[in-house]
């Protein structure tokens, strides 16, 4: 990852399932490659970030079915709730790809008719397990359960069996160049224990892959054979070449190509260090340079993920904070090789005690005493005294080393040492008293030299940080009375108290507002819940920001009175009740995820709203020929309204 002398840098996160409310994990990934991008941008390179969404296969045509809607129209509908969290988290990417897009689908049937060229890939038959959810086949060695079926090691979801004809690509004759790339490139994939796991992987054998199905409809069709749609898999990370211009920019695909980082979670590394770099070497293309694995997000020690319910929402922080906050503590709290559980005690403490007291008070502090003392301009300082020395010297050292960690990925040492820096500032004015020193006229030229220090060091420090936290150092930036941009400075002329003469300062108003604990929870709570998983619990859907819909969309939907009939518990669940009902025309089953509000005994007899032309789903087994509404408490609870009069089954509500 050694980039010091290159001109170019290119980053890439993976590209988000559109199926998914994109949450802090996602965020998380996003916002190491945009602080990186921004780091390089002012080391002098020229910089390509991308990032995007992932559209085909399997789990999104699932996805759509369940809402009556096609796959492209539900990727269309939802693309928008990944580009507006980019937005509200500075995010400056240079292109979002979308694997929809004619030249992504397009360079992957070029790229897959190159390797059928060379015979890379050849059609054969697969039978094994497959989970939809991962969209990957299950390795040969997990076990059948007691049922007879396997349940996917990664996600812990019922696998099925997929027997069809399909291309392999050759991978197994792969094995020695991999090995060979990990040991000859021991940085390709980082930190350097995943490089560990991977090759080991690699070193115990490795089998051809299936890299089509003619059971999935949405995906790119191969070329020449149409029944055939491209595995997701094979399709989602060429993006990464496709989206930089392979095929269609030629210039910017050999000016950015091969990527500088690439950053995964850990849970997709195999994808990206294994069958990525066999994918570029079979179409005679550089593989990328790093693969980093970061962490993951947890919450109470378990990964944060829809399938889970346990997501934060990151607009609830942000509405609170505004962009910055988050980012300094996702980057600042754990190293980005390992998993960090999230808790907003934790955030809290961080803001408060990092932002507000240490960062925060030293630029209020520092530029109120310079509006006070010397009515807003920067002062002329006396000589330096060894201490002063000090405030630059320790700066200049600190730069160098937070330019080498925000090159090899180390996000949170570059921020420990910014903040061991501003400490020992916050240090040397309380040493130095200037409110006292400003009482005796005497003392006015040290008091400039502290205060000129203390200004230098506040512009220095913050335009270390400004990878991290851009819109907090643009505005102190701005208190401090720079024209320039923190971006429009290079890192290498950046110089400690290049002020100029006579610079006026600005009155700086609140950066980092203090938010106790009780008062952010409050509001929290009154925040909807995430929607929790679609699988298994269909009709308790938190109340998500949805697009507008016209009256005739409305109308679509049949909506019943309904009354039910009998209710009962469904064997090894707790949050689902099985309900038979009765609509007027006929009586159907359902299953309602109320079980954790109503016990069987007090539903039957009751009258509730219902709707009956729903395509209907098969949860735990059973099909759901209907869907009840009901209102979703902060606990995800679900609590239905139901009638309080007379009124017949069967009855139109609208
Ligand atoms: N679509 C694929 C990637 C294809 S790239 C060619 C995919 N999408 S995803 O939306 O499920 O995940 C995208 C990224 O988010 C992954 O790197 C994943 O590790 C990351 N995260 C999802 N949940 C996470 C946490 N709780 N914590 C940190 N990152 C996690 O996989």
């Amino acid at each position: 990852m050694s980039t010091s002398s290159k001109k170019t840098f290119y980053v890439t996160t993976p590209i988000y399932y559109v199926n998914d409310v994109p949450h802090i994990g996602h965020a998380y990934t996003t916002i190491i490659a945009d602080t990186l991008a921004r780091f390089h941008k002012l080391a002098g390179r020229d910089v390509f970030f991308l990032t995007g969404t992932d559209e085909h296969g399997q789990k999104i045509e699932k996805a759509a079915a369940e809402k009556g809607l096609t796959p492209k129209a539900l990727a269309d509908s939802v693309v928008g709730r990944a580009q507006d969290l980019w937005k509200a988290l500075d995010i400056e990417y240079d292109f979002f790809v979308r694997t929809t897009m004619e030249v992504h689908e397009k360079g992957v049937q070029k790229l897959f008719q190159r390797l059928l060229d060379n015979g890379d890939i050849y059609k054969g038959e697969y039978k094994g397990w497959y989970c939809v959810s991962d969209e990957n086949f299950l390795p040969d060695d997990v076990a059948l359960d007691a049922d007879g079926c396997k349940t996917c090691p990664d996600c812990g979801k019922k696998a099925s069996v997929v027997s069809e004809e399909t291309y392999f690509f050759r991978l197994s004759a792969f094995q020695d160049r991999l090995l060979k790339l990990y040991e000859e490139h021991p940085e390709f994939v980082r930190p350097q224990s995943r490089l560990n796991e991977v090759s080991s992987f690699v070193r115990g054998g490795l089998k051809d892959l299936s890299i089509t199905r003619t059971t999935v409809k949405w995906g790119i069709p191969v070329p020449g054979d149409p029944k055939h749609t491209i595995y997701v898999w094979f399709d989602a990370l060429h993006n990464y070449v496709t989206a930089i211009g392979f095929d269609w920019n030629t210039e910017r695909f050999e000016k950015f190509w091969p990527a500088d980082i690439q950053l995964v979670g850990k849970d997709i590394l195999r994808f990206h260090a294994v069958y990525w770099p066999a994918f570029l070497m079979a179409a005679g293309l550089p593989v990328p340079k790093t693969v980093y694995g970061h962490g993951w997000w947890l919450k109470d020690d378990t990964k944060m993920s829809k399938s889970k319910g346990n997501v934060l929402d990151p607009h609830v922080l942000l509405n609170a904070f505004g962009p910055d906050p988050l980012r300094y503590f996702l980057l600042r709290e754990i190293p980005v090789g390992q998993d960090g559980n999230f808790s907003h005690e934790g955030f809290l403490h961080r803001v408060n005690s990092d932002l507000a007291n240490d960062f925060g008070n030293l630029v209020q502090r520092t530029l109120t005493m310079i509006g006070n003392y010397f009515g807003g301009e920067i002062p002329a300082p006396a000589p330096e005294t060894a201490e002063d020395a000090k405030v630059r010297n320790d700066f200049d050292d600190l730069k160098g080393r937070v330019s080498g960690h925000y090159g090899a990925c180390a996000l949170n040492k570059a921020l420990e040492e910014i903040w061991t820096y501003i400490g020992m500032v916050n240090k040397y004015l309380a040493e130095n008293q200037p409110w006292i020193m400003a009482k005796n006229p005497d003392l006015r030229p040290r008091l400039a030299r502290v205060l000129f220090q203390a200004a230098a060091a506040i512009r220095g420090a913050s335009y270390l940080v400004y990878p991290v936290m851009p819109r907090s150092v643009e505005k102190i930036w701005g208190f401090l009375g720079e024209t320039q941009k923190p971006a429009d400075i290079l890192w290498e002329t950046l110089a400690f108290g290049d002020f100029g003469p006579g610079r006026k300062v600005g009155m700086p108003q609140a950066l980092f507002p203090r938010v106790a604990l009780k008062d952010f929870l409050a509001e929290e709570a009154a925040t909807p819940a995430a929607a929790p998983a679609a699988e298994t619990e269909p009709t308790t859907k938190g109340v998500i920001a949805m697009d507008q819909i016209t009256y005739d969309e409305f109308k679509k939907m049949d909506l019943r009175v309904a009354q039910i009939i009998e209710a009962e518990r469904v064997a090894g669940a707790t949050k689902i009740l099985k309900l038979k009902i009765d609509i007027g025309t006929e009586q159907r089953q359902m299953i309602a995820g109320i079980a954790e509000t109503y016990a069987p005994e007090d539903l039957v007899g009751k009258k509730l709203i219902v709707i009956v032309n729903l395509k209907p789903a098969v949860i735990r087994g059973i099909e759901s020929q209907a869907m009840l509404l009901a209102a979703i408490t902060p606990d995800n609870k679900a609590v239905v309204p139901f009638f309080d009069r007379e009124i017949a089954a069967g009855a139109v509500v609208k």
